[in-house]
């Protein structure tokens, strides 16, 4: 069904990141297995893909699988894991089709290596497309990240002569330029669906000047017209990035 919601002028984000909360709930209300909520939490994902490269919005990072969810039940690791193994290998058509490029963000050690190999895979496939980025943070931990892009600082300054290894060489700009993605630009706007107000270690190093935006629509239910809401809601902000209005 085409959304009522009327976008404004304003710019829309150049980034925007999707924690996907309530697959479990969304299962749970119906009757159903928690699987089946992840399932239909995976079609909704590429139905907003879809929504995101028809607004030629430039970069999509999803949330997928944090550092956390391995505290999950083996049945249900196992699960998203065969899901987003299947849905690379089955949609990468869709992908190519539309133009848009695959990424990945998180560590890749941890994860299965078939999981790693069709990550791999997909990202070549796509390398060359203009189009949508959709980074897909799979194993991906805030936190992890930073300790990651610190530990890729200090092993390139390793190389150096001892004289030039002081702790002044540790910048903001050495940090971002460790990050799994350091061409990526920052988000402007998160959003998180399923009703709670939390990060739960999403993007805490780029997100420092998000705009967040809030749902209490469980992911498998929230449509492009929820997008296109929190999208008009976002062009109604004022961001100053810590500075004063001019
Ligand atoms: C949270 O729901 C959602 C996840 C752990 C991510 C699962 C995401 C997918 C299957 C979509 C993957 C998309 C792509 C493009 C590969 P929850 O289980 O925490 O929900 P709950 O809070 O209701 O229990």
């Amino acid at each position: 069904m085409a959304s009522s919601v009327v976008l404004g002028s304003s710019p829309l984000p150049r980034h925007i990141g999707i924690i996907m909360d309530g697959n479990g709930r969304w299962a749970q209300r119906k009757n159903l297995l928690r699987t089946q909520g992840h399932l239909e939490g995976l079609k909704n994902a590429k139905k907003i893909v879809k929504a995101a490269s028809d607004l030629h919005i430039p970069f999509l990072t999803l949330y997928v699988f944090s550092t956390e969810n391995w505290k999950r039940t083996a049945e249900e690791v196992g699960f998203i894991m065969g899901l987003v193994k299947q849905h690379l290998k089955a949609e990468l058509d869709f992908y190519r089709e539309n133009r848009i490029r695959i990424r990945h963000a998180g560590d890749p050690e941890g994860l299965p290596r078939d999981i790693v190999r069709e990550l791999e895979e997909a990202c070549e496939d796509t390398r060359s497309f203009e189009g949508l980025q959709v980074i897909l943070a799979l194993n991906y931990g805030g936190r992890d990240a930073i300790v990651r892009a610190v530990r890729r600082r200090l092993a390139s300054l390793e190389k150096e002569p001892l004289e030039k290894r002081v702790p002044e060489k540790i910048t903001e700009e050495g940090i971002r330029g460790g990050l799994d993605n350091p061409d990526i630009p920052d988000p402007d706007l998160i959003i998180r669906t399923g009703g709670e107000y939390r990060t739960s270690n999403f993007l805490l190093w780029e997100g420092a000047y998000a705009e967040y935006y809030f749902s209490e629509v469980l992911w498998p239910d929230w449509t492009e017209g929820d997008l296109h809401s929190a999208l008009a809601a976002y062009q109604e902000r004022e961001r100053r990035f810590g500075g004063r209005k001019p």
